[in-house]
């Protein structure tokens, strides 16, 4: 495996300057023009010296992914890996109980995210790892707390939504402060590049704070921590089939392990509306665009062209479209899926040796953590 020593970065020019604390709803659209604009040049730096790169990113072990992760996040990292970025990946547990009551069925959520990234295309010598087993990625977390205000904790937009979303009314200090071990996860390892969708890029600008203010106060202005960069992809908003957020509980998903069958009978039954002639206007006619846009991604195609190829032929003949397009996009993957689940070894084979790279590249940063702090006796 490469050093975990990366060559040293700069800082976009274009930061805000931290002690200025503009109202939040500036601060976020300032920082997602701002990650727009720099996720292009990022694109670039890429293509040209993919090697420059180390990317942390993750998923939380809350049951099998669906296809919103497919075309959101999976193919992305794939493409990454696939340019010669070197990919680190996280399964997230401890972030399972951040906004629910009960790890459910964390084990074999564990191994059905797992074979989905390996379904996908993830190398399986990736680092791919759970948090539980890092415990030296868990004790960053204290020096990093320390470098977080309440305040700061407290107005984080993602994690108010993600509250509000499972209808929470007092927050777990875990909840309260996920983002800064999400900070740990990117910054034990020096990741410098975090695939992420809108929704995470608070999480990003906090971890890029933490590294910054690390780097100052405890590192004598040294660069330990890398300050990394938020890599913006261009998820497309999937729905459900019912039109609604993509949730496993309101069975309205398609998850990669199901069945060409489960899948047909699944887009069947989604919702559509009364009119006949298929049109791609996602505000006006949520439910029919969600399914055009599911069979244009599947299709390599532009919606439009979906849907004007279905024309006056009403929402069977969309049906049958976009369940033959789903079905066939997906089922390499799914026949590759299916390989991987039937070796009984091998998720456990790859979590043990993710999880071995993880604790080193961890007990290595802890111990340069605890050099600085002078923690080390
Ligand atoms: N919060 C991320 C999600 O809900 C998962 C995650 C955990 C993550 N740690 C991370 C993503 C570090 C990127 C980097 O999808």
């Amino acid at each position: 495996m490469s050093s975990h020593v990366l060559p040293e970065r700069t800082d976009p020019p274009v930061a805000v300057p931290e002690h200025r604390a503009p109202s939040p709803d500036s601060t976020d659209a300032a920082s997602f023009r701002r990650s727009k604009r720099r996720s292009g040049e990022l694109e670039e730096q890429i293509a040209a010296e993919p090697g420059r790169f180390r990317v942390l990113t993750g998923d939380r072990p809350t049951g099998a992914l669906h296809i919103g992760h497919y075309f959101g996040t999976l193919r992305n990292r794939v493409r990454l890996q696939r340019a010669g970025v070197e990919m680190m990946l996280l399964v997230a547990d401890y972030q399972v109980i951040t906004d629910r009551d009960s790890v459910g069925q964390i084990e074999d959520n564990v191994r059905q995210v797992v074979l989905d990234n390996l379904a996908a295309g993830v190398e399986p010598d990736t680092t791919i790892f759970v948090h539980s087993a890092v415990p030296a990625l868990n004790q960053l977390l204290l020096p990093f707390l320390s470098l977080t205000t309440v305040a700061e904790l407290q107005r984080n937009p993602t994690v108010k939504d993600e509250a509000a979303a499972a209808g929470i009314s007092s927050i777990s200090g875990l909840m309260l402060t996920y983002p800064v071990h999400q900070a740990a996860d990117i910054l034990f390892g020096k990741a410098n590049l975090v695939p992420v969708g809108k929704d995470q890029l608070p999480h990003v600008e906090a971890t890029r704070q933490i590294a910054r203010r690390f780097n100052d106060r405890y590192a004598g202005g040294q660069p330990l921590f890398p300050v990394p960069d938020a890599l913006l992809s261009e998820a497309p908003l999937l729905l459900g089939t019912d039109g609604r957020k993509m949730s496993k509980s309101a069975q309205n998903t398609i998850e990669l392990r199901h069945s060409a069958d489960e899948t047909a009978r699944r887009l069947r039954a989604a919702r559509t509306d009364s009119e006949r002639r298929i049109t791609y206007e996602p505000e006006r006619r949520p439910e029919v665009s969600n399914l055009v846009l599911l069979a244009a991604l599947c299709q390599g195609r532009a919606p439009a062209d979906v849907a004007a190829d279905i024309g006056d032929r009403g929402a069977a003949a969309l049906k049958a479209t976009v369940i033959e397009a789903v079905n066939e996009a997906m089922a390499p993957l799914r026949a590759r899926r299916a390989e991987l689940a039937a070796d009984p070894g091998l998720v456990r084979q790859v979590l043990r040796a993710g999880n071995e790279r993880a604790n080193a590249l961890a007990e290595a940063t802890l111990q340069e953590v605890r050099a600085v702090m002078r923690m080390r006796y």
